[in-house]
């Protein structure tokens, strides 16, 4: 799950904390260029796959700039962006409450959203089951999750292709335009992710029932989805 190079605990913390508050201006668009926009699919999917009544209560874990935040208000529902980096959050074009928090230990009580989402984050926490159990805190019962997060395409040519994209043209970018060591780190930070059985394991283990993985294009992206148990 980690790689020796790569910081653990509050180090980790720290380090991501502060890389994201450095790449924050030019997140949004140069995350629109690596992900040739496909990422805006996958996030349309996600909210829909909640399946929850106009207007429920969502929690946006590490929102970031708010894309997945926005969905949500497009889809009909009440949201509110939650980030480690206050520049993620102060750059974005929220119109959410925003609060910067770790996930790792949320400040709002228990049971107080119809669901949680979280994209593109769950390699950058420090303490992934201590996030599945707050986010598992923080959810009614009944209520739902929708996560996205990167994968690694199982096919020989695409698998290849998508190597050399986000080993090498990724960090190129990221370079070019932002910050070279954030995304130097950005396809070493994988090292960090468990396979699909193992997050719902974990997920299980929080008290998430009926838990959904599925690879979004040839597993460019994954996408969990599960019920909070009653
Ligand atoms: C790749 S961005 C994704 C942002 C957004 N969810 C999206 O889909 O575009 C990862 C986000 O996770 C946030 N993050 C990293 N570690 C976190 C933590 N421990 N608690 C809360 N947010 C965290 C970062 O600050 C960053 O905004």
């Amino acid at each position: 799950m980690s790689s020796p190079e790569l910081p653990l605990g509050p180090d980790k913390t720290r380090a991501v904390r502060a890389m994201f508050d450095a790449i924050a201006p030019r997140y949004e668009m140069l995350n629109k260029v690596m992900t040739l926009g496909l990422d805006a699919r996958w996030r349309r999917r996600a909210v829909a796959d909640l399946r929850l009544p106009p207007t429920s209560l969502v929690l946006d874990v590490a929102a970031g700039t708010g894309d997945f935040t926005r969905e949500l208000a497009r889809q009909g529902l009440r949201a509110v962006a939650t980030d480690l980096s206050y520049e993620m959050l102060r750059i974005g074009r929220h119109r959410h409450a925003r609060v910067q928090a770790d996930a790792t230990a949320l400040p709002f009580r228990t049971a107080a959203f119809d669901a949680v989402t979280c994209g593109y984050a769950l390699r950058n926490v420090a303490d992934l089951q201590a996030t599945f159990d707050e986010m598992s805190r923080v959810v009614r019962a009944g209520g739902r999750l929708s996560l996205l997060e990167v994968a690694e395409p199982t096919g020989g040519l695409w698998r290849m292709m998508f190597r050399v994209w986000f080993r090498r043209v990724v960090p190129l970018i990221g370079a070019l335009f932002s910050d070279r060591n954030a995304y130097a780190y950005l396809p070493r930070s994988t090292a960090y992710l468990p396979d699909s059985d193992t997050i719902v394991s974990m997920l299980n283990r929080a008290g998430f029932r009926a838990v959904n993985h599925r690879l979004l294009m040839g597993g460019l992206s994954q996408q969990f989805v599960a019920t909070r148990a009653r």
